[in-house]
């Protein structure tokens, strides 16, 4: 059985001041899996992240988010995406506990419940230790943990990853794709994640889409673009050879 797109997007465009960002996209993630949104800087992935959220306004085009237009309904949007931003802007002076409370009341969730999950997160991204320390004490990779913390505190049906795992070391970069995998294991989470580590995201991804100059030049199963370039040798090549054969081929 085909499982339905949760994520759907019919010739999306974007244009800053006369240049073109993302260009007549079209693409689909569907319930419950992890799709690898990659491509070269500039190719539009943030943007296109942007519009999805209801945060940019598309130049033409549609998309629809669980079956919400986000151009017309950005505040609906927002409940059912937990997005994890490339440049994260944090209250600054706040405590992550306290951040994390704040994050909890903005999505109405209960408070009992919310200290619960709270503890539950804090722990899971191995924040616990530090959770009384303010965010702007905090290194880079405990500023990538927080945003994490926030996603699981949310608990959303649907999380954009933009770039998850930059700052991480070796055993947080393990932790956060195992806890990724678990997201959409347990939590049925659809999982949006942009990255350049094509081994991470060769690891974890069960469909693959490549933006280049703001279009979708391949998206599917890694063994059908591997099919695609390299024909019946294709499982003999990791994605990082997959990517730079339709990267020099665009
Ligand atoms: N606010 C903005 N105003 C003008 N141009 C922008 C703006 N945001 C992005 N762009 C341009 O749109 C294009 C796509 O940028 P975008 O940030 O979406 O790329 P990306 O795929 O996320 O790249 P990276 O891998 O470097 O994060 C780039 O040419 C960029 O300069
Ligand atoms: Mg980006």
């Amino acid at each position: 059985m085909e499982t339905k797109a949760i994520i759907e997007t019919e010739e999306l465009t974007k244009i800053y001041n006369g240049q073109v960002a993302v260009d007549h996209l079209s693409f689909q993630v569907k319930e419950g899996e992890i799709f690898g949104f990659l491509g070269p800087n500039g190719a539009g992935k943030t943007t296109t992240l942007l519009m999805l959220l209801g945060l940019t306004e598309p130049t033409s085009g549609r998309a629809r988010v669980a079956g919400i237009d986000p151009t017309r309904e950005p505040v609906k949007v927002k409940r059912v995406v937990g997005y994890l931003q490339e440049h994260m802007g944090f209250y600054r002076d706040l405590n992550a506990r306290q951040m994390l409370r704040f994050i909890a009341e903005l999505n109405a969730i209960p408070a009992d419940q919310a200290e619960e999950r709270i503890e539950r997160a804090l722990k899971t991204v191995g924040l616990l230790e530090e959770a009384e320390k303010k965010i702007q004490a905090y290194s880079r990779g405990m500023r990538q943990r927080l945003g994490i913390a926030e996603i699981l505190v949310k608990e959303p049906k649907i999380a954009f990853l933009d770039e998850p795992t930059i700052g991480l070391d070796p055993d947080a970069t393990n932790r956060m794709l195992e806890l990724i995998q678990q997201l959409c294991q347990e939590k049925h989470m659809t999982i949006l994640l942009s990255s350049h580590l094509l081994y991470q995201v060769q690891r974890i991804c069960h469909r693959i889409g490549i933006m280049i100059n703001g279009r979708m030049v391949a998206q599917g199963p890694m063994e059908q673009l591997a099919a695609e370039k390299f024909g019946v040798d294709g499982e003999q090549h990791t994605l990082e050879e997959i990517y730079m054969k339709y990267f020099q081929e665009a």
